[in-house]
């Protein structure tokens, strides 16, 4: 079959019939192929062609780099992936942030922690460069969602994601000192770190009011060129949650949040 050119007639006209249908049919008809060629093995066979060095951008036609899915980022990947949310790309951006960040003064912190896997993550990236008494700062219930999780706005209710605990994360990370853990509800545990200014904050809590409250805390105690980072920002299930939190904070301050292709949101702190 003759390839699908940019300046066809076949391809303008998909193109047009895809935008005259309804936003919610064109969701409808992806989520269709996807079901379709999952179920056959398709879906495997195109993602593993499609990871490689370059890899298709969608939807402009074209390849970019992507070391995300090359070592040496997939050898800690590698070791996360059972045990995170977060996709390849998303922990790439996780993995540069961090060590920009080293440059800078402060602690790191993580609020939602889940399993552990982007902990780990951040852990090993700053691992062999981070300076004595700076630390890690891990924050989550380790018993799921808490009960302001409220499912008609978060796509969550109480006790969700609650497949962990706070025992089988400390040991999956034993093997970083510079790890301290917070255990329980935010905000009420950033009273331990209070007097504490940070470099980067990554924020995956999901949910609006836990969202709002992290940006709350920590958007004063994040020093200059520093970084706060949300996973949830992009997501359609987000819409009312993490994105509703970070819009309506950064509404009045003077940093411009970066949305990135990722679905992640990124702030550099002025
Ligand atoms: C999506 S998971 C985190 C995933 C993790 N970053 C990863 O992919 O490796 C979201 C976490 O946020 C936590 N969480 C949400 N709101 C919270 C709150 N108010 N207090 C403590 N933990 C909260 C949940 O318990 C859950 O573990």
């Amino acid at each position: 079959m003759a390839p699908l050119r940019k300046n066809s007639s076949m391809f303008h006209s998909l193109m047009g019939f895809a935008r005259a249908m309804p936003r919610k049919s064109v969701y409808e008809v992806i989520k269709l192929v996807y079901r379709v060629t999952a179920a056959t093995g398709l879906y495997e066979a195109i993602k593993s062609a499609g990871t490689g060095e370059y890899t298709p951008y969608y939807p402009y036609g074209y390849a970019t780099y992507s070391p995300w899915f090359q070592s040496p980022f997939q050898n800690i990947y590698r070791k996360i992936r059972s045990r995170s949310l977060v996709s390849e790309d998303r922990g790439y951006i996780i993995n540069r942030l961090c060590l920009h960040s080293l440059r800078l003064e402060g602690d790191f912190a993580e609020c939602g922690v889940y399993k552990g896997g982007s902990a780990f993550l951040i852990a090993s990236t700053i691992k062999q460069y981070i300076d004595k008494g700076r630390s890690l700062h891990l924050f989550d219930t380790f018993t799921g969602m808490p009960d302001t999780a409220v499912k008609e706005r978060d796509g969550h209710t109480k006790g969700d994601i609650g497949d962990t605990s706070l025992e089988e994360v400390n040991e999956y990370l034993k093997g970083f000192s510079f790890i301290e853990f917070h255990p329980g509800f935010i905000p009420d545990t950033f009273k331990e770190v209070t007097s504490k200014q940070f470099c980067f904050v990554h924020i995956d809590v999901d949910i609006y009011q836990s969202t709002l409250d992290c940006y709350r805390f920590f958007y004063d105690r994040v020093v200059p060129g520093g970084i706060l980072l949300c996973d949830d920002y992009g997501f359609p299930t987000y819409k009312n949650a993490a994105k509703a939190a970070v819009d309506q904070f950064f509404s009045n301050k003077p940093e411009a949040p970066i949305v990135l292709p990722t679905g992640q949101c990124l702030v550099i702190k002025l």
